[in-house]
């Protein structure tokens, strides 16, 4: 193809607004019935429908108890085990297929069967019961993209202990921090594991927070190999050794109330500690299996690769529990795309041949930055693709869709959050067109609406900008914030809820983010309003990293704002002022960014460390960060009117100019 047919294939499709599913996907999809919509809008009845998908040792007795609003109950009185629906009940027809398809960084591989799944996880319940873990004990679960990582969770789900994994690129502070919060007697860990060819020893990071927490935990350490490559010490138990005391038991599912907790995931908020977000096990599994069902169109005879980390949210409804619970093949991959080479992820794609792909935008303007011509050679052929995390930009939607999906696979962009367990917003691809930037519909029986900030609905399909809230509730719904049910309301129900009302119709589930609904019903959201970043997809609170940052005893006072940046959607610049007679020099930089990385993890560096003479502070001594926000973006400053000092903000920009 010439490169004059190159640009008139890229510029049509630039100006396409809507992209029809190919009829070979529709031929072949999950869910093809537009009247969905209308059965899960016989609410809650409706929700029967995902519930149905799994087994149940109990049918429940009641779809959903909204008597004591936002503390919503699902499907009360029925009895399950995650753990037996995401394995068990597939041993009869698919025990020899591969559930979990794991690729090591160094090229290790590991196709975990159904059977195999079934062995070792009940093995590790049991080596779990006999290290004194028992029913509703916290399992705080520390490990990176290894097998070990579901097969923990999926052991804990077994006897009813609720997992709360800690994403390996925490810090052992945010470790300890963690495992505090949960009250967790026992941590579970490994030596180390591959990133980018060294061996991170990541147990070190467990040995710190140990010294850290409140309490004295038990840890279990696993290894990447054999044996360990670090030293392991002697406080640890090897869950190697702890395994060989156990080979072959089994390990009966406990029947858990559909209300019991499933797991902890722990998420930034608008304050400086993370909020244990708590997952229920009915409610949850039921919507993160119907969820993956219908949007992902995953099928057992799929091989479906989601590549984000297990450690977040994502990778819990979407790497193991749905995709787990429908008997497919799932991939995971223990490191980055670009190791050794920058074609890493398409060769995994060929290898396994891989139908489903999901991702995020982040990694999608990667992979465009680094070109098409990392893509030449691979052959394979993806039926249906996602992202989720952040807003995609219609141009690198069209790149995922054109060099990526061959013209040939759907895209699905599916919003939701930590908190709703499930995809929110996201159409069902054989149902509606794709709208490049747009996340689409609700979900089938997810009922949003864009608020003014005075609570009033903004007209439907008026394409005005506004809050994003959800106005009832759905199964995969957090139960509540772990130990705080006072913060759950606070953070989710009390600004635009009538919170002294029963009545479940006075409570509303604020978002956080700004959306806005075209007239074509299209929803495109906008990112988010409060003191939230979302930087490279990952989820962090503006107020985290200032208490990180406070920590440096040279610092006298730290603001953060949110800078926008091409690749990673957003990055944190930090605003510092030094105390009295403390110079401002490369060093002090270098410890901010530091104590960032103690704090936090590396993960959540700042991209720029500026030092300056004054915040912008109002006349009550609160921080503008907004103000803050708009000199990063060089964009025109917003409202200064409320300021102590009207000023301050021009002395930053020109004080940044001159350095
Ligand atoms: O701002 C929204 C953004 O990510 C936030 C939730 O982050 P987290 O709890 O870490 O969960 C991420 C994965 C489920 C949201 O408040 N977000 C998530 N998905 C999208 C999105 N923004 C735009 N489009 C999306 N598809």
């Amino acid at each position: 193809m010439t490169t004059d047919d190159e640009l008139t294939i890229e510029s049509r499709l630039a100006e396409q607004e809507y992209f029809e599913p190919p009829t070979e996907f529709v031929g072949q999809a999950n869910m093809t019935d537009p009247g969905v919509y209308d059965r899960f809008d016989e609410f809650p009845e409706g929700f029967e429908e995902y519930a149905a998908m799994l087994d149940w040792d109990e049918h429940w007795d009641e779809v959903l108890d909204d008597s004591n609003p936002p503390f919503y109950e699902w499907f009360v009185g029925g009895k399950l085990n995650a753990s037996h629906n995401c394995i068990d009940r597939h041993l009869d027809e698919r025990k020899n297929q591969t559930a979990l398809l794991w690729e090591g960084e160094d090229g290790e591989q590991r196709n975990v069967s159904y059977q195999d799944l079934y062995r070792e996880v009940n093995e590790m319940a049991a080596a779990l019961r006999s290290a004194g873990v028992g029913e509703d004990d916290i399992v705080t679960i520390h490990l990176p993209m290894v097998p070990a990582l579901p097969i923990t969770m999926l052991a804990c789900a077994r006897i009813g202990a609720p997992h709360s994994v800690v994403f390996a690129g925490f810090s052992a502070s945010a470790l300890a921090e963690r495992v505090d919060d949960a009250d967790s007697d026992h941590v579970v860990t490994i030596d180390g594991y591959y990133r980018r060819g060294d061996f991170l020893e990541h147990i070190e990071k467990a040995d710190e927070a140990m010294d850290e927490v409140d309490s004295d935990p038990d840890v279990l350490a696993w290894t990447r190999h054999n044996e360990p490559q670090v030293e392991v010490s002697d406080d640890y138990t090897l869950v190697s050794e702890l395994l060989a005391d156990h080979r072959g038991e089994r390990v009966a599912p406990v029947s858990r109330d559909a209300e019991d907790p499933l797991f902890l995931m722990y998420t930034s908020g608008t304050t400086g500690q993370p909020k244990g977000c708590q997952h229920r096990t009915g409610g949850y599994l039921a919507y993160a299996t119907g969820t993956a069902k219908y949007d992902e169109d995953i099928k057992p005879s799929d091989t479906y690769w989601c590549s984000a980390d297990i450690g977040w949210i994502t990778g819990h409804s979407y790497i193991v529990y749905g995709p787990l619970s429908l008997g497919t093949t799932s991939v995971m991959y223990e490191g980055t795309p670009d190791y050794p080479h920058r074609g890493r992820t398409w060769e995994i794609a060929e290898k396994y041949d891989v139908d489903i792909f999901h991702t995020s935008p982040t990694a999608v303007r990667q992979f465009m930055k680094w070109g098409e011509e990392e893509l030449e050679g691979y052959d394979f052929d993806f039926r249906h693709m996602t992202t989720v995390g952040e807003p995609i930009q219609p141009e690198a939607w069209l790149w995922y869709y054109k060099h990526v999906g061959d013209e040939s696979a759907v895209i699905v962009d599916t919003w939701w959050q930590t908190e709703n367990g499930g995809h929110m917003i996201t159409n069902l691809p054989a149902i509606q067109d794709m709208k490049p930037g747009s996340a689409g519909h609700p979900a089938p029986g997810i009922e949003p609406a864009i608020l003014d900030d005075a609570g009033e609905e903004i007209a439907p399909e008026s394409g005005e900008a506004g809050n994003l809230a959800i106005t009832r509730p759905w199964p995969g719904m957090l139960q509540t914030v772990h130990g705080d049910d006072e913060r759950f309301i606070d953070e989710y129900w009390e600004r635009f809820s009538d919170t002294d009302s029963d009545d479940s119709a006075d409570w509303i589930y604020e978002a956080g983010d700004a959306a806005v609904q075209g007239t074509d019903g299209y929803y495109r959201i906008l990112g988010r309003l409060d003191d939230v970043m979302n930087v490279a997809g990952h989820r962090l609170g503006t107020m985290e990293l200032e208490s990180a940052i406070a920590e440096v005893e040279d610092v006298a006072e730290a603001a953060v704002a949110a800078r926008d940046d091409a690749e990673k959607g957003e990055v944190p610049d930090v605003y510092v002022t030094v105390r009295e007679g403390v110079e401002e020099t490369e060093e002090l930089r270098e410890r901010i960014v530091e104590s960032v990385e103690e704090g936090i993890g590396k993960f959540a560096r700042p991209s720029n460390v500026l030092f300056v003479d004054e915040l912008p502070k109002t006349r009550s001594g609160k921080i503008m960060r907004r103000l803050l926000e708009d000199i990063s973006n060089d964009e025109e400053l917003g409202n200064t009117s409320t300021l102590a000092d009207p000023s301050v903000p021009e002395t930053i920009r020109d004080q940044l100019q001159a350095d």
